[in-house]
């Protein structure tokens, strides 16, 4: 089935893009008790605390805490009432992402250039100014209820945007390593996948550059199909998942079922040392799925020589994959929250630019075995 991969990468002719993305701004995530989940992602993956915005502020319906670690930001952010759009949503959907907030020089550009060609609008081109110069941000809809923000700090010393003061804490945990935004999965409806493939082709001038279908990811049991779709300059990748028949129910059916609709499955957080990061993540707590022992015993007759030894990545779960530029080493937590939706994977690339293909079989079976456990398979 190798031969159903197929690889188109983009191209980097600036002509062509009329969406330039520098990267990921931020990811907001809607939740039960910002306060809370501030401490636990500072608590178990090293962030940092940055900014603060709510009452204090002049923000009288709700709170976000900004953290980061490196040039990974997260908000989280809670309603403060309950007749509001954000308890609704998390009353919904659970805590989950609901921006994936992209780097841009021209806010009101990409609005214009996304909106001509059919993008939903979210947020007009909105200018927000203090002190310390002016964001200017806009937004469109995708799947689900997930937002892209388009955020443009040129002309923006503070830090964060207006509207948020820095916040001094006295509780400063040691960075776990994590870098940056890989890429963020979505997990869309029955025979939607081509649906948001086209929209991120002609909306945000995003090309699919991998795909797979249900004979590349399919277990005894489940089966999914999947397209990466990448912008001109590849910094920002969205995989696209759509559940595919198989004797039981899919993890993509389980996700959709309880998030109550599509939206983010799964942030990859990129790692120049992943041993070390993924060693240090579980001292602090935060769990991963379970590979059998027996994935190790023929996993480098697959990929070849690796630069690590394969005893600390076989302790730690680590899956090793390949492509013809290189490979990787990833790994993928259990849920976040309680709900059975959303997942971080840890990645450290060493010059593949895939997805770790050859991982999905163990992977999905270490996902049903989870699901098992729930009684949703
Ligand atoms: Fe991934």
């Amino acid at each position: 089935m190798e031969n159903t991969i197929t690889t188109n990468q983009p191209t980097t002719t600036a002509d062509a893009d009329f969406l330039p993305l520098m990267g990921t701004d931020y990811v907001e995530f809607y939740v039960g008790n910002a306060k809370q989940s501030a401490h636990f992602y500072k608590t178990a993956f090293g962030f940092q605390s940055l900014a603060y915005a709510g009452p204090e502020t002049g923000l009288m319906d709700r709170v976000s805490y900004v953290i980061r670690q490196n040039k990974l930001t997260f908000v989280l952010t809670t309603a403060l009432r309950a007749d509001q759009e954000i308890a609704q949503h998390v009353s919904k959907h659970g805590d989950g992402v609901k921006v994936l907030a992209l780097m841009v020089e021209n806010a009101t550009d990409a609005w214009q250039q996304t909106t001509k060609r059919g993008g939903k609008s979210y947020l007009e081109p909105k200018r927000l100014t203090d002190e310390n110069g002016e964001v200017v941000m806009s937004g469109i809809h995708t799947y689900g209820e997930t937002i892209h923000l388009f955020i443009e700090r040129k002309n923006y010393k503070g830090i964060f945007m207006p509207g948020f003061r820095k916040i001094e804490s006295v509780y400063n945990p040691a960075s776990t390593g994590l870098l940056y935004v890989d890429h963020c999965v979505g997990n869309v409806g029955w025979n939607q996948m081509n649906l948001w493939v086209k929209f991120y082709e002609k909306v945000m001038g995003f090309k699919n550059i991998l795909s797979f279908d249900d004979s590349d990811i399919s277990t005894e049991y489940s089966a999914l199909m999947s397209k990466v779709m990448s912008n001109g300059n590849g910094f920002v990748k969205f995989p696209i998942n759509e559940p595919a028949e198989g004797k039981k129910k899919s993890q993509v059916e389980e996700y959709l079922d309880f998030y109550n609709g599509e939206g983010v499955q799964h942030v990859a957080i990129a790692t120049a040392d992943i041993v070390a990061t993924v060693t240090d993540l579980k001292s602090r707590g935060v769990e991963f799925l379970k590979i059998p022992s027996s994935y190790y015993d023929d996993v480098l007759d697959r990929v070849g020589k690796i630069d690590e030894d394969l005893a600390p990545l076989s302790d730690l779960g680590i899956l090793i994959d390949k492509d013809e530029e290189g490979y990787l080493l990833q790994i993928f937590s259990k849920p976040l929250q309680d709900r059975p939706t959303l997942f971080f994977e840890i990645i450290q690339r060493k010059g593949a630019k895939s997805f770790g293909k050859g991982n999905f079989k163990a992977l999905f079976e270490a996902l049903e075995r989870e699901q098992d456990a729930r009684g949703n398979l």
